[in-house]
């Protein structure tokens, strides 16, 4: 064993895990395209102030959990925590903004948050991420919320809650800021101390404190609803109605703020009650103002990102199919070292029919050779030996009922094609 382990955070997808991810990224894959998104691959690490500046200075992702680093030209980098400014950084530095409009994109991979790791929380974690961009139609907004539900559904997942909000502009938030801090200054003391620190720099999310105590003193604080200006409350009129027309069950949650700063307008999350603390199986909202704070024109954009690993926990928790592991069909077995050259061919010629093939490689016995064969799940043992090279066949063992037939060399890949 070797005394390096993994460091604190970070997860080993191992084949019996692995195929389940496989089924989760091919159903994400068809509702993308039945949703018309494209798939792009995009840099883990990125300049850091395209996070600073995008993310946001006084959000807990940009103050305690980036990982930066210099490079070697005294760069400083920083590996991706989230996937939305670096969308809209590709977005901007490649022109999309010339082609059809909005530029409709997903992306899946791992993500890197200094945070403290428990169940469904790590430090390397992946997202699966769709963000429409150039548009600031609302009908985008409900488009994203359905999608991500249409892939939890095809997921087989059941009892989430999606909670949505609106959190404002530019315009209307400094009104809410103020109402806000009217409201909390007098209970200022009884806050817990992020929280007391977040009074001047982001009062907003002193709403989303997990601490009861917070909790119990902000219930009756202001909500970002009962401030919005005329153009956000039309908007997330809109929202609530485009989302009612196609039967999206949702709920309003006029406390829900999110932790990244960009957003402007819509701000949703799923929740699954599987999850314990860490519930969100998925969030996000509408970025208007996103493209600017990285130096880019006015480019309003709308999007959300699912926890791979929480839809993974969740659908096990739920009991949900992933379909069928992936197995091996056929294992070829020789009876001795004659016949080893006949066996490695059939098992080629298997394989490059697409029928799944493996083959012993640690040369013991015959016995073991079987013993292997009966391990790796395949359908059948393929044996040759001295005997059927001689008579130009093969015998095929059913390693579930053990019932043997001898099956022409020449006829065995046509053979397999049917009785598999
Ligand atoms: P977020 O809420 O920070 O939003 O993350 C989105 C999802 O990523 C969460 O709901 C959760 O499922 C998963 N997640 C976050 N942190 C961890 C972690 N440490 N371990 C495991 N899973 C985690 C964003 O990142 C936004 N960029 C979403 C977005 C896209 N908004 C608009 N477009």
């Amino acid at each position: 064993m070797s005394s390096i382990k993994a460091p604190r955070g970070v997860r080993d997808i191992l084949p019996g895990e692995s195929w389940k991810w496989e089924h989760v990224f091919s159903v994400t894959r068809k509702v993308a395209g039945d949703f018309d998104y494209r798939e792009v691959h995009l840099p883990v690490f990125e300049h850091t102030e395209l996070f600073s500046r995008g993310v946001g200075e006084t959000t807990d992702v940009v103050e305690k959990e980036m990982y930066t680093f210099e490079d070697r030209s005294g760069r400083s980098l920083t590996l991706r925590p989230e996937l939305s400014a670096s969308m809209v950084r590709s977005y901007l530095e490649n022109r999309m903004d010339k082609q059809h409009q909005p530029a409709k994109l997903w992306s899946a991979g791992p993500m890197f948050r200094y945070e403290r790791p428990q169940k469904g929380r790590y430090r390397q974690f992946w997202q699966i991420d769709f963000e429409a961009i150039g548009s600031q139609d609302p009908l985008l907004d409900v488009e994203s919320i359905e999608l991500s539900l249409e892939l939890f559904r095809r997921l087989g997942l059941s009892n989430l809650e999606v909670l949505v909000n609106s959190v404002g502009c530019p315009a209307c938030r400094p009104v809410h800021r103020k109402a806000l801090q009217d409201f909390l200054r007098p209970r200022l003391k009884e806050l817990c101390e992020s929280c007391r620190g977040r009074f001047d720099r982001n009062p907003l999310r002193i709403l989303d404190c997990k601490n009861p105590t917070c909790q119990a003193l902000t219930e009756d604080a202001p909500s970002t609803i009962s401030c919005l200006c005329d153009e956000c409350a039309v908007h997330f009129d809109a929202v609530r109605k485009g989302l009612a027309m196609i039967g999206a069950s949702f709920e309003v949650d006029n406390r829900l703020v999110r932790g990244l700063d960009y957003y402007t307008k819509t701000a949703y999350e799923v929740l699954s009650g599987e999850l314990g603390a860490q519930n969100a199986v998925c969030g996000g909202g509408r970025y208007d103002n996103l493209a600017e704070s990285i130096g880019g024109p006015h480019t309003p954009g709308m999007g959300f990102a699912a926890g791979a690993e929480r839809i993974v926990l969740t659908m096990e928790e739920q009991g949900c199919s992933f379909g069928e592991p992936p197995r091996c069909d056929i294992f070829v077995v020789h009876a001795d070292d004659s016949s080893l050259e006949a066996a490695v061919s059939a098992l080629y010629d298997i394989r490059r029919a697409g029928i799944a093939a493996d083959m012993d490689y640690t040369g013991r016995t015959l016995r073991a050779r079987f013993k292997t064969a009966g391990a790796s799940g395949a359908a059948f043992a393929c044996v040759l030996g001295p005997e059927e090279i001689a008579s130009g066949k093969v015998t095929l063992k059913d390693l579930r009922s053990g019932e043997q037939q001898a099956v022409e060399r020449a006829k065995l890949v046509d053979f397999l094609k049917t009785a598999l």
